[in-house]
């Protein structure tokens, strides 16, 4: 890339229409008066690696990873960053001027960033994890270098529960499915990381009576931005962290390596995201 290139990057998965990171990142470039471009590309699994390859050569400085791509793009690429090796997963792809590709996640950082904001403390108590598929990790992960005393977790699927305890260790004690509910009981955070309560889908039904008043509550589901649990535990007294936020956060580390300036979660981006 030469010095008068303009550069650019985009979202890579499929379907890609509805995604809302092109109104993020085209909030940022206009806000902060930048020069650059995201685009929304729409890329099936078997065109992925020749996409990679072609991109830096076309002047993308780096590209996000959605679904279904965000496990299988691992071995596609040439470095992978620690955290994304031990999610299992990337959503943020870094080309260098010679064209070599890094692999990162930030998914993780932009969930713990948004509970942050929040006011939330990681060792205010255990935290509840409800799901264990590819969005739990990243959350699990995260929970675990923030430095949680405890997760609990539970999951439909018991033995997808159990292959992340195998992996993460003794920090993460396991409930059945259908003792959620007993679970929240110990909670100091709550995590919904299912797709249920997602525009949709069927709500998470979970009984919120032994939640205590004092739990943060937050969801990775945005869409709704109040999900029925959300809503619930709101009712109940508790604080609530809506999952808009974790989208918003883990754009960060894309955008400020991709343009070179850090860009700020504030009131304005989350209405672009939410136009
Ligand atoms: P993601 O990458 O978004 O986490 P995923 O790996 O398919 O997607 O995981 C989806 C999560 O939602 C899983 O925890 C799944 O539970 P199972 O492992 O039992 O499938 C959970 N989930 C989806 N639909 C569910 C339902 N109707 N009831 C309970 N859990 C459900």
């Amino acid at each position: 890339m030469t010095n008068s290139t303009i550069p650019l990057a985009g979202v890579i998965g499929s379907p890609i229409a509805h995604s809302r990171s092109p109104r993020i990142h085209g909030h940022w470039l206009s806000a902060l008066g930048l020069r650059g471009h995201y685009i929304p590309m729409d890329v099936t699994p078997d065109h992925l690696p020749d996409v990679l390859r072609a991109l830096p050569k076309a002047g993308f400085v780096g590209a996000n990873i959605t679904i279904p791509h965000k496990e299988h793009v691992i071995g596609l690429v040439d470095k992978v960053t620690e955290r994304a090796k031990r999610i299992g997963a990337a959503n943020t792809l870094v080309f260098s001027t010679a064209g070599e590709i890094t692999a990162d996640n930030t998914d993780g950082y932009g969930f713990i960033q948004n509970l942050q904001s929040a006011g939330w403390i990681a060792g205010a108590g255990p935290a509840g994890v409800l799901g264990a598929g590819g969005a739990s990790r990243a959350v699990i992960v995260a929970l675990l270098d923030a430095g949680v005393p405890e997760i609990l977790l539970c999951n439909r699927t018991r033995g997808r529960a159990d292959a992340l305890r195998e992996e993460f260790g003794d920090r993460l004690r396991l409930f059945d499915w259908d003792d959620a509910g007993a679970m929240l009981d110990h909670c100091a955070t709550v995590v919904n990381t299912t797709s249920l309560g997602m525009t949709g889908q069927p709500p998470l039904e979970v009984n919120l009576d032994r939640l205590h008043k004092d739990a943060v509550v937050t969801d990775i589901v945005y869409s709704p931005l109040q999900t029925p649990l959300l809503v619930a535990a709101q009712q109940m007294g508790c604080r609530t962290v809506d999952g808009l936020g974790m989208l918003l956060h883990q754009a960060v580390p894309g955008f400020e390596q991709w343009f070179g300036q850090r860009p700020e979660v504030d009131a304005d981006v989350r209405a672009a995201a939410l136009a």
